[in-house]
């Protein structure tokens, strides 16, 4: 049995919801590759590879996997924004993945609806631990950090109140949601999602594929309605950009002080 570092991917779609981490790396290095920039160094003392992944399943998929295969990643934590799909997760919540459905998903007859062929899963789990450490950073955020970084202005312009942290189900599909009747009619099929975005069941099915724990932690920024659009990019960079810095920042010091996490073990 040998111990190896943690090696952790870091993966968001959009430039604004990795916004100040690169920065903050110790001894980058950066490799082009199949039109993306993957930056390694250290974070808070973890070894972490940052990238953006672009938006939509291939995008992701395609660049999980090259963090895999090409820069040997050993977990990966994908941040970013997501439309809400449930009447109590509001903008400015956040939503921890336990399980992510590609709702685009169907091979019928060849597979049920939502199910990924020759996988046998439908809802693809993100890891346990990883997930409690991402969750517990997202906590602390909310608890310590959201009342002075978001500024008032900010607060009242996107009339956040107390945001909340939820775990659950999250789906994904290639197609940015604006409408509430689709909501509605994915609720039908998926009663259980809580929010709706364009990577994380990618991500987590390549990472099921080549055995990589993964989290998927996402903030809510519109209600996927027909305004899903109106205060978009505004809300990334007011609003998202710093939940993901300051949620980053708390995991990565959060895995640098937990010994269990920061060494995997290798047969
Ligand atoms: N990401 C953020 N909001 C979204 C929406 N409404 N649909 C899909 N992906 C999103």
């Amino acid at each position: 049995m040998t111990d190896k570092k943690i090696r952790l991917g870091l993966i968001s779609a959009l430039h604004q919801e990795q916004t100040g981490v690169i920065e903050q790396m110790h001894g980058k290095h950066c490799i082009r590759r199949g039109m993306r920039d993957y930056t390694s160094g250290s974070l808070w003392g973890i070894d972490c590879v940052c990238v953006l992944s672009r938006i939509g399943k291939v995008a992701a998929a395609t660049t999980a996997a090259t963090l895999i295969e090409r820069f040997n990643v050993t977990h990966i934590v994908f941040t970013g924004v997501a439309g809400s799909a449930a009447q109590d997760v509001y903008v400015g919540d956040i939503v921890l993945a336990e399980n992510l459905v590609q709702h685009d998903m169907d091979a019928t007859p060849l597979a049920p609806r939502f199910e990924v062929p020759l996988t046998g899963i439908s809802a693809f789990a993100s890891d346990l631990d990883l997930s409690i450490l991402v969750g517990q950073a997202a906590a602390d955020f909310l608890g310590l950090d959201w009342i002075s970084v978001i500024e008032t202005q900010d607060k009242e312009a996107f009339k956040l109140k107390t945001p909340r942290l939820h775990r659950g189900l999250i789906a994904s599909g290639d197609e940015f949601i604006t409408s509430r009747a689709k909501i509605t009619a994915l609720k039908l099929a998926l009663p259980e999602v809580l929010a709706v975005e364009m990577e994380g069941a990618a991500v987590a099915q390549v990472c099921f594929e080549f055995g990589i724990p993964f989290a998927v932690i996402r903030t809510i920024s519109d209600k996927a309605n027909e305004n899903a659009c109106i205060d978009f990019n505004s809300f990334l960079e007011r609003v998202a950009q710093h939940y993901a810095f300051n949620i980053v920042k708390r995991m990565c010091t959060g895995l640098h002080a937990n010994k269990a996490f920061k060494y995997v073990k290798y047969d």
